[in-house]
């Protein structure tokens, strides 16, 4: 049995991955606001330090993989802060307990919402690893209203897909023979689109902005899958991968822009 560390573990796709893996016997270490073997808010710098310090704890100090599902899509500042460095910065406080195990990997939960207009300077800042910055220009937009706001979202997650690919190739996870990748999910039916999905006007925006030709909106176990397959031992050479799992969104939106 290998032992997961998954953030977000309470809801919708951290939920569903928990599930697959205890049900076939791996050993789970959750992370959640509530309802989780380790409370606590990855918005700020000391729970993401108290979270790392109680799962190297309570898994004797190897964890065999790290599934960062936790997130937020409100237009507000914090969502810079749970998306980006929420993940970032609690991967890499878990990365020495990783390079424990026989087989280490890791997986972040982005979304084909990064290919969304953002904010560069944003994104640049959470790159920079300058969350007092980050956070700043995200009250910013915030302040100008939800549509201005919405930016933070597709900004964070872009962040995240490119701080993947740049930590992947580094001695820290490629060096130390850690896969680390990301996943794309298109519209996935969890608590965090129920609002959204709830009436037909909001049904029919999501579906202008992420068209899905392939079987529509996804269940989470569609990408619950996925991060299992990539944080297992038979994943040895996927690396710094932003996999859209999106129903055809991506390629729809970008076609051959590639
Ligand atoms: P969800 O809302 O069902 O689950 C997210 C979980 O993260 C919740 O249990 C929540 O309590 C936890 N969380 C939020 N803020 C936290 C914090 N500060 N500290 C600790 N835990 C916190 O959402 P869902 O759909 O399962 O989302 C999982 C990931 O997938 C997120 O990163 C989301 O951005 C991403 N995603 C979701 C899509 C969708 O359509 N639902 C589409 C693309 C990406």
């Amino acid at each position: 049995a290998r032992t997961y560390v998954i953030t977000g573990s309470a809801s919708g796709i951290g939920a569903a991955t928990a599930q697959i893996l205890r049900d076939r016997g791996d050993r789970v270490i959750g992370i959640d606001l509530k309802d989780a073997d380790i409370e606590a808010d990855l918005s700020l710098p000391q729970g993401r330090a108290d979270a790392a310090a109680r799962a190297i704890e309570l898994s004797g100090g190897t964890i065999d993989a790290v599934i960062a599902s936790a997130g937020i899509s409100a237009p507000i500042a914090k969502t810079i802060s749970v998306n980006y460095f929420g993940v970032t910065e609690l991967l890499t406080a878990l990365s020495p307990a990783l390079a424990a195990s026989d087989s280490p990997r890791a997986v972040a939960v982005s979304s084909m919402a990064s290919l969304q207009p953002n904010s560069p300077e944003l994104v640049e800042a959470a790159l920079a690893g300058d969350e007092d910055k980050a956070l700043e220009i995200a009250h910013r937009l915030a302040d100008q209203g939800p549509e201005v706001g919405y930016a933070i979202y597709p900004s964070s997650k872009r962040a995240l897909a490119r701080w993947v690919r740049r930590a992947s190739i580094s001695p820290e996870w490629a060096g130390a023979g850690i896969p680390l990748n990301a996943v794309a999910p298109g519209i996935v039916v969890t608590p965090m689109t129920a609002d959204l999905l709830a009436t037909p006007e909001g049904t029919k925006m999501v579906d202008a902005a992420v068209p899905m030709p392939l079987n529509g909106h996804q269940p989470p176990e569609s990408i619950a899958h996925m991060l299992v397959w990539l944080t297992s031992p038979e994943n040895t050479h996927v690396a710094g991968q932003v996999i859209y799992n999106d129903g055809g969104a991506d390629a729809t939106l970008r076609g051959d822009d590639i």
